[in-house]
This record gives C-alpha cells, structure tokens and sequence, in this order.
C-alpha cells in the first residue's frame, strides 16, 4: 500500500491548453504536481497524432518537476535519443510497439533515463516478466491508448495487483504508475493496491483550481 503522502501525482499535458503551455506547466507545477506526464503519438501504434521532442523540449525549458514522456508510436526505439537531447528524464514505450524490448530499455537506461515500460490493458503482464531488472517504470494503462478524457477500465484491478506483488517479490526498486481515467473517485483504491504515480489529465486540466485537483486526487474521495 502507498500512502497518500507519498504517492506522485504526473498531470497529463494532453488535457492543457496547448496555446498557454508555459503558463499550464507553471501552474500545475505550483499546484503541487509531482512529474509532468506528456503523451507522445504517432497516428499510427494509436489513433491520435500529438507531440514530439519540439514540444517536449519546449516544455523542458519552463519545468522544474522530472517530465514522463510516455511514447505511443511504433518503433519507439527510433527515437530514444531524440527525446533524451529534448530534456526527458522517464521514457515510457510499449511492448506492444517494441519487437526487442530488452534492447530499448537497455538504451533508454544508457542514455541517460529510467527506462518504463506501459501495458495496453490487453496485454498479458508476462510481457515484462523477462525484462524486470533492466526497468525502472511500470505503468498499467487503465484506458486504451489514444485519447484523454475516457473511462477508467476497473477490470484493470487485478492486473494491478499482480504487478504489485510482481514488483516486490523480483526485489527491484520499480515504480508502479497507472495511466488513464484516473481520479478522486478511484486513486484511494489505487494507491492502496501499491500504486506509486497516478497521472492524470482530464481529473487535473478539467476541473480547476489545480490545486484543489490535485489535492483531491492525492486524498482520494471518501467511499
Ligand atoms: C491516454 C494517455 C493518458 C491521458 C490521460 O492515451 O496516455 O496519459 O492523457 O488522460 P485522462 O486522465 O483524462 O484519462
Ligand atoms: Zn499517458
């Protein structure tokens, strides 16, 4: 179990206002944002077409929190050292987009990052079992890659849970991040399955103050 202090909260840039992203990284930051989450995708391992290391780069000039680049492209691996020079400090692929995953985590961790490694949430967690010792990041995804603002997937509990005790029975020092959905409704629930960073996008850039946003995702509502 996580307790509420010490659980990180990663706001999802994907939800902010794009024409003032300075002002929205300043704010969140301010907030009491932990790690800014930034989405990255390609049109083509998911739908929807977002940012790259132009904008990770612009976004690395005002931050001061560590920026969670999470890669929804195909081929990842391609573009390691790019996102490295554009000031990302946590760089998440996914198997699913990877052919030679121990490869790529490998690089990511010797260019200079924490290597994560997200889970569409039809994928098998026997996906990482092999790859454990070279990653620092696990996050489950509780929506389908793609786009803010959906529903959280709760079937994702058990798989949750299993990474958990995957986690700590391997003995490695590896976060357990949950992406998609998440919000003052389900992050007391979260962080009593051992989840360490709950990013969110929608809970946080939706529903102002941020401060409060945050706070109430960190607490938890009341069941
Ligand atoms: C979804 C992204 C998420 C998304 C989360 O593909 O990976 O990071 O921004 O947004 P919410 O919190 O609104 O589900
Ligand atoms: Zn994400």
């Amino acid at each position: 179990m996580t307790s509420r202090s010490n659980v990180l909260i990663a706001p999802s840039l994907l939800s902010a206002d794009f024409s003032r992203l300075g002002e929205e990284v300043k704010a969140v930051e301010e907030a009491g944002a932990d790690w800014l989450h930034l989405d990255v995708m390609d049109g083509n391992f998911v739908p929807n077409i977002t940012i790259g290391p132009l904008v990770v780069e612009a976004v690395n000039r005002c931050a001061r929190v560590p920026l969670d680049v999470h890669l929804m492209i195909a081929t990842p691996e391609r573009y390691i050292k790019d996102f490295r020079s554009a000031g990302a400090d946590i760089l998440s692929i996914h198997p699913e987009a990877c052919v030679h995953l121990h490869r790529a985590l490998v690089d990511i961790r010797d260019s200079g990052m924490k290597a994560g490694v997200a889970l569409n949430p039809s994928t098998c967690i026997c996906a990482i079992e092999n790859v454990l010792a070279e990653m620092d990041v696990i996050m489950v995804m509780t929506v389908n890659p793609g786009f803010g603002g959906q529903y959280f997937i709760s079937t994702m509990f058990p798989k949750i849970r299993a990474i958990r005790k995957m986690i700590d029975e391997s003995g490695y020092d590896i976060l357990l991040e949950v992406d998609g959905g998440v919000g003052p409704k389900n992050s007391s629930e979260l962080t009593q399955a051992g989840v360490n960073v709950l990013v969110a996008g929608s809970a946080v850039f939706g529903k102002p103050p941020y401060k409060t946003a945050i706070s109430n995702i960190r607490d938890g509502e009341v069941a």
